[in-house]
Formats: C-alpha cells, sequence, structure tokens
C-alpha cells in the first residue's frame, strides 16, 4: 500500500519491506514512472501487482506500506465508522459479543482488518485475497468463512445476498477504473436488504490533482471526485464519508466511504416522504 510518505534513510534501511517511491514530490518534480498521465489506471498490471504482493512478507508492515506504526489508529477508525453504520440498522443488539452477521474482507491481506475489527462485529467472515501466503495467516480462525483466492475482478461472486458488509481497503487502488465499477455492480447482488459496501481507500493530497499511478505496487490514487463518480456509475450512493483521523503528517487522506445501492436509498427517501405526508395531514386534521 502506498501511504504516500517519502521516507528516504528509512527506506533503504528495510531490505525487505514495501518502498514508497511516490510520495514528497509535486508534480513538477515528479519522475517519469510516477505516472501523472490523464489515463493513469489503463497501466495497471494485474500479474505484476501479484508478483510484488507475493515477494513480500506476510506482515503488517507490508500490508502497510512499510507503516506498521498506523495499523492500531486505522482500526480504530474503521471500528467506529463500521458501528456507527450497523448501529442504523434494526438487527444489531449492543450485548451480543459477535452478532448473526457476515461480512467479506475484499482484498483482505493477512486479515489485519478481519481480525482487528470485523470479526467483533460479525460471526463470520468470507476472505477474498490473491495471495495465499497472506491467507495462511488468518485461515483456521473460528470466525473465518470461505476463503477465495483470486482479484476482485476475477471474484465470481456465487452466493446472493448473504452479506451484511462488504468491506474493502486498500485494494480497489489495485483495479482500473471500469474494473472498480463493473466489480461494485457485481457485488451489490450479495448484499442482504440495507446492507453496506465500505470502501477505505488513499486520495491524491490535493483535490486538484489527477489520479497517479505508482509502478511499486502499481496502485491508482484516486481523487475524491473520481471516487464519487466511479460510485454513482455503479449506481451507488454515498450515505457516509469520513475522513481517517490520528494519521501521522505527511501520508495522503485515508476516506471511508459507507455506499448503499441507490435504488434502496431512493426508497428510503420516499418511505421518509410519505411518513413526513401522513404526520403533516394528521396535524391539519
Ligand atoms: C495494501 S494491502 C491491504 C490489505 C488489507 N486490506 C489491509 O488493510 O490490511 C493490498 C492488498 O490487496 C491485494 N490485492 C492485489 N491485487 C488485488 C486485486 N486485484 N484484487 C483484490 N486484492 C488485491 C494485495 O495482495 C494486498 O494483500
Amino acid at each position: 500500500m502506498n501511504t504516500g510518505q517519502l521516507h528516504g534513510d528509512e527506506a533503504e534501511a528495510r531490505d525487505a519491506e514495501p518502498r514508497n517511491t511516490h510520495v514528497g514530490f509535486d508534480k513538477s518534480t515528479a519522475p517519469q514512472n510516477l505516472g501523472v498521465d490523464s489515463v493513469p489506471d489503463t497501466r495497471i498490471d494485474a500479474t505484476a501487482a501479484i508478483s510484488y504482493w507475493s515477494r513480500l512478507p506476510a506482515t503488517d508492515a507490508s500490508v502497510l506500506g512499510g507503516h506498521p506504526q498506523i495499523s492500531n489508529a486505522d482500526l480504530r477508525g474503521s471500528f467506529l465508522f463500521l458501528a456507527k453504520l450497523l448501529r442504523q440498522t434494526p438487527t444489531i443488539s449492543s450485548d451480543e459479543v459477535r452478532p448473526q452477521r457476515r461480512f467479506v474482507d475484499c482484498g483482505a491481506g493477512i486479515g489485519r482488518v478481519t481480525r482487528g475489527v470485523l470479526c467483533k462485529l460479525a460471526s463470520t467472515i468470507d476472505i477474498v485475497e490473491p495471495v495465499k501466503a497472506f491467507t495462511d495467516q488468518i485461515k483456521g480462525e473460528t470466525y473465518v468463512g470461505a476463503i477465495f483466492n483470486v482479484g476482485l475482478e476475477q471474484w465470481n461472486i456465487g452466493d446472493l445476498g448473504i452479506y451484511n458488509v462488504v468491506w474493502n481497503q486498500w485494494c480497489l487502488c489495485q483495479l482500473t477504473d471500469a474494473q472498480v465499477v463493473d466489480y461494485l455492480i457485481r457485488v451489490q447482488a450479495a448484499l442482504v436488504p440495507k446492507g453496506w459496501i465500505v470502501v477505505k481507500e488513499n486520495l491524491v493530497r490535493h483535490e486538484a490533482e489527477e489520479d497517479a499511478y505508482d509502478d511499486t505496487d502499481n496502485t491508482i490514487t484516486r481523487t475524491d471526485r473520481k471516487f464519487r463518480n466511479l460510485f454513482k456509475q455503479a449506481k451507488l450512493e454515498v450515505v457516509h464519508s469520513e475522513l481517517q483521523r490520528g494519521m501521522p503528517p505527511g501520508l495522503y487522506r485515508i476516506m471511508m466511504y459507507a455506499l448503499q445501492p441507490s435504488a434502496h436509498v431512493e426508497e428510503i427517501a420516499a418511505q421518509r416522504r410519505s411518513k413526513r405526508t401522513a404526520v403533516a395531514q394528521l396535524a391539519t386534521q
């Protein structure tokens, strides 16, 4: 994961760790391979990406771009965000230790988020992650369900209507824009009614910038407006969004988006409108 921070000396010292070559440059000084062209997502090479991830040790440091120290703040932010969303559903019961819900952790890496957040809010978590050596780290935990060792663009989403939450963290950056839209359309069918798709991804430093390609890990760092545009194309509504807080200075902004199918959101809005009309009519009688 490209965190957006350039630690020259530190990175040199960490041979086995992922390198972050992207950050600290502004566009005027960006080297060629940083890809500030207008359609950087076409440069994504899925084979090279898997090869990059497969070479790394299965550790927090690897899946956090060489910054394992950010894990706690990240997990805390994710937990609060998700708990807030789930309180809006009628199924939550605060005294349940592990509520009967099914989530899927997409681009799960070594299961850092599953272990640190998702298993506290669901009884079963399926895993989608192309690198088997990563999922071997979480395999066998009682709360882990099915494991799919494929990329999201190839995931054959078989079971319909089973997930309360589809969690996507730092993995949509591995897909092209078209693949993101295609995946987000397909995955909606796997949601239970009123289920959530969560996307947690880096954003470029300033909205005025364009999406940027990084050839170290074959990722795209997108703008907020690009994400919202992709969600719109997939007919998803951003019901809530929040920036991750408590990260060290110098990293990319990290945004959490809570999404629901637009049709569902429109249905709720219509229900509210008709309820308000009914109340207003009663008041005038
Ligand atoms: C930065 S790590 C994040 C892992 C995890 N979400 C976390 O937050 O700890 C990115 C993960 O995306 C996985 N990945 C790479 N290409 C992918 C693809 N096409 N679909 C899904 N995941 C992919 C990598 O193998 C890696 O485990």
